[in-house]
């Protein structure tokens, strides 16, 4: 008996593991970086793969450059990192948009 209880148990250890892990892989995809890159306006001043504005750097291959938590701290708050930087502060957007973005950048 306490066999088959404790492989009822095992299984439904199991399935909460199962859902918890959609969930947390559902959160991580919540943002499309690239959608994002070109609503919140990184677009009006960056170009990436040849689409965007001038003002700013090329974005393309930044991140062979520089680490991911290098150009998340650049994106919070530019001025922290660089005092001279004409780059407006995104300090609205949330680390997990920001990270959305990072990844964008990486594609
Ligand atoms: C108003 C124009 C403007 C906007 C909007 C803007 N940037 Fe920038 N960004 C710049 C400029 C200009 C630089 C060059 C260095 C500086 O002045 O900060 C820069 C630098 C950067 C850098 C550092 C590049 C390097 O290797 O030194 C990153 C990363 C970056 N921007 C990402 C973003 C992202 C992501 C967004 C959108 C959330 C964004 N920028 C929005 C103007 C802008």
């Amino acid at each position: 008996m306490s066999r088959i209880k404790n492989s009822l148990c095992l299984f439904f250890l199991f399935g909460v593991a199962l859902l918890l892990s959609a969930i947390l892989a559902g959160c991580s995809t919540m943002y499309d970086g690239q959608k994002l890159f070109y609503s919140v306006g990184c677009s009006q001043c960056h170009t990436v793969n040849g689409k965007g504005g001038r003002m700013g750097p090329d974005l393309s291959g930044v991140t062979d450059m520089r680490s991911d938590s290098w150009i998340m701290k650049y994106i919070h708050d530019p001025k922290a990192v660089n005092p001279n930087s004409r780059m407006h502060a995104f300090k609205h957007l949330s680390r997990a948009k920001r990270e959305a973005i990072v990844a964008f950048l990486k594609k």
